[in-house]
């Protein structure tokens, strides 16, 4: 069942590849378009909507939270991302052309549950993103667009996320189709670098050995800080989840942005900080992260930097690098959380701790 892994968390990081070209698998016509007729909503509600709300809790908000900043840009829909539990017991602003996007691994996590019911109280249309067929959330939805990663058995989410965040990118090329935002072709040329991605993840999981050297030496660390810019910055809180849940460490991923707004006071000497740095074609965003690393770098923290092949400005600063091949921006998190996946698990594993089954937790929430 493990697939020659001692543990399922390893088999679904190593399942990645599969996960999202599974999710990919099927959804064009070969010519390059957007085929989702198991949508189900009317094209006109897709055409009339004009605002998405993500709910979702854990790592599937942060789905969501990378979800955003594709469909904001691909679409020019205002996109919120909003923790179920959050969204439930407020009084949301919701229409008929509120469009609420609700994910989950499951689709049976109560918070979750609850939202879908509040949001389609208030007459909005709700699209779930899901993995486990004929689950409750997509039996509520109005319409189910499923990731097929495969059953996830550890606890930590791993491909589900990677899966989950794919069939955001093709929801948000789809609406960028139908709503006239992108051109045929430009849609064409997203979904042909998407298609690359199985085989970009697959060489990170391929090259990871240095990011299990450093878990396994880190094990006593007692703190770990993540920071991130534009779409690392979910990896960012992503990369600090996996850690919490598996290690029993404590892990925090901020903004790279907010930096100066307060979590530098934090730093001290010999203080480990990831960094998820975006591509050095981006140098309004790249530039600023390589100062931050700089920043914490003067005040003494061990800097662990996620950076592109060939981003030769990290190596300066960085104590340790590990690399991710060349992707467009928004695409960056699907190679970006792979590293702090495997790190995440070396070093829960050096610990001596259960990666599939940490303490307290469970595989889905299933009470408020
Ligand atoms: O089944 P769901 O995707 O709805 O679950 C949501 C969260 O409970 C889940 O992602 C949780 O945060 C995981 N333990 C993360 O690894």
């Amino acid at each position: 069942v493990k697939g020659g892994f001692g543990t399922f968390m390893e088999k679904e990081i190593h399942d990645q590849p599969k996960a999202v070209a599974d999710t990919l698998l099927g959804r064009t016509d070969g010519q390059g378009n957007l085929v989702l007729d198991e949508l189900r909503i009317d094209e006109a509600v897709l055409r009339s909507v004009d605002k998405i709300i993500v709910i979702a809790c854990g790592t599937a908000a942060y789905a969501g939270h990378v979800a955003k900043y594709a469909v904001e840009h691909w679409c020019r829909i205002p996109v919120e991302v909003e923790l179920a539990h959050e969204f439930r017991y407020r009084d949301p602003v919701v229409s008929e052309k509120t469009l609420v996007v609700a994910i989950s691994q499951s689709g049976e996590t109560m918070d979750t549950i609850m939202a879908v019911r509040h949001a389609r109280e208030q007459g909005a249309k709700v699209l779930a993103v899901v993995n486990t067929h004929g689950s409750t959330i997509p039996r509520e939805s109005d319409a189910v667009l499923y990731t097929h990663a495969g059953p996830e058995v550890a606890v930590a989410s791993t491909k589900a996320f990677l899966a989950q965040i794919t069939a955001c990118y093709l929801l948000g090329l789809y609406l960028a189709q139908l709503r006239g935002n992108k051109f045929p072709d430009e849609v064409a040329g997203y979904l042909e670098e998407l298609g690359k991605l199985p085989e970009k993840i697959q060489h990170v999981i391929d090259h990871a050995d240095e990011v299990r050297a450093v878990a396994e030496a880190m094990k006593d660390a007692s703190s770990v800080l993540f920071l991130g810019r534009h779409v690392g910055y979910p990896v960012a809180l992503e990369g600090a989840l996996k850690l919490k849940e598996l290690a029993y460490i404590h892990a925090e991923g901020f903004a790279a942005g907010e930096l100066k707004h307060g979590p530098i006071a934090l730093i001290e000497e010999g203080q480990p900080v990831f960094f998820i740095v975006p591509t050095p074609r981006r140098p309004v965003l790249h530039n600023k992260v390589v100062s931050n690393i700089q920043e914490v770098r003067a005040r003494g923290a061990r800097t662990l930097v996620i950076a592109e092949e060939g981003d030769e400005a990290v190596n300066e600063f960085a104590d340790v690098v590990f690399r991710v091949p060349r992707t467009p921006t928004l695409m960056m998190p699907l190679v970006t959380v792979v590293p702090l996946q495997i790190f995440a698990c070396a070093l829960a594993g050096a610990k001596g701790y259960d990666v599939d089954q940490p303490r307290n937790l469970a595989k889905s929430v299933t009470v408020e």
